[in-house]
C-alpha cells in the first residue's frame, strides 16, 4: 500500500472514530494531519490520547502513527516530579530537542498511573526561540514558556496549546509510551520548528 493511501485509511478511520465518539466532534484534524503527513517507513505503534480532559470537548481517539521510531528517552524511575529531561526526537538531527517532564498533574495525552508525563519540543513554534529551561509549575498550571523572543507560553496539561504571546501554533507534543519502567518516544502531534517535515529523509529507518 502506498503512503498516500495509508494516510487516506488512516485518515478516514479517524474522522468516523470522531463521529462516533459520544463527545462529538474532536479537535484534532490538523494535529493528526500533521502527524500522518510524516509518514515515509513501515513501522507503527498505537496508542492512546486524552483529549483536553475535563472540558466539553473530553474524548478518546486512537491515533496510529506511522512512520515514527520508537526511541528509549528515559527511565521512570530517574525522573523526579516537575525536573524537566532534555531528550532528542524523532532523530538527532537539527531541532530535534525536546523537553520531558513528570508534571505531577493530568495531562493530555501523558503517560504513567497519573498521566502526567509529556514531552514537548524544545523550540518555539513562532520563530524558533528557545525553551530549554523555560518549564514553569503555577499552582496547578503547567506551563512552557515565556519565550525568550516575543514571550509566547504554552500549557503542557492541554497538549501544549497556547496561553499567551505570538505564537499561532501549539507546541510539538512528543508521544510517549511505557514499558515497565521504560520510557519510549513513538511519534509526534505538530510540526518541529525549522523543518517541513518531522522526519528528515536521511532518519527514517525503522
Ligand atoms: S520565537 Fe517564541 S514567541 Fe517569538
Amino acid at each position: 500500500m502506498s503512503d498516500s493511501m495509508i494516510n487516506d485509511t488512516t485518515v478516514k478511520k479517524s474522522r468516523e472514530d470522531q463521529t462516533a465518539g459520544e463527545h462529538g466532534k474532536c479537535m484534532l484534524n490538523r494535529r493528526q494531519f500533521l502527524m500522518y503527513s510524516g509518514a515515509t517507513a513501515a513501522t507503527a505503534s498505537t496508542v492512546s490520547l486524552s483529549l483536553f480532559p475535563g472540558t466539553a470537548k473530553a474524548a478518546q481517539a486512537k491515533a496510529r502513527v506511522v512512520g515514527y521510531p520508537r526511541k528509549l528517552v528515559g527511565k521512570l524511575s530517574e525522573l523526579k516530579d516537575n525536573v524537566p529531561l532534555l531528550i532528542n526526537y524523532p532523530d538527532n538531527g537539527k531541532n530535534s530537542f525536546a523537553t520531558m517532564v513528570k508534571t505531577g498533574v493530568k495531562c493530555g495525552g501523558g503517560v504513567g498511573t497519573g498521566r502526567d508525563l509529556v514531552a514537548f519540543s524544545a523550540l518555539c513554534t513562532h520563530q524558533g526561540g528557545p525553551l530549554v529551561g523555560k518549564y514553569k509549575v503555577v499552582d496547578e498550571h503547567r506551563i512552557m514558556g515565556s519565550c525568550p523572543l516575543h514571550l509566547s507560553t504554552y500549557d503542557v496539561t492541554r497538549h501544549g496549546i497556547i496561553i499567551s504571546g505570538q505564537a499561532y501554533e501549539s507546541l510539538p507534543q512528543v508521544l510517549l509510551e511505557l514499558d515497565g519502567d521504560e520510557i519510549y518516544a513513538v511519534g509526534m502531534m505538530g510540526l518541529i520548528y525549522g523543518r517541513n517535515q518531522n522526519l528528515m529523509p536521511e532518519t527514517t529507518e525503522s
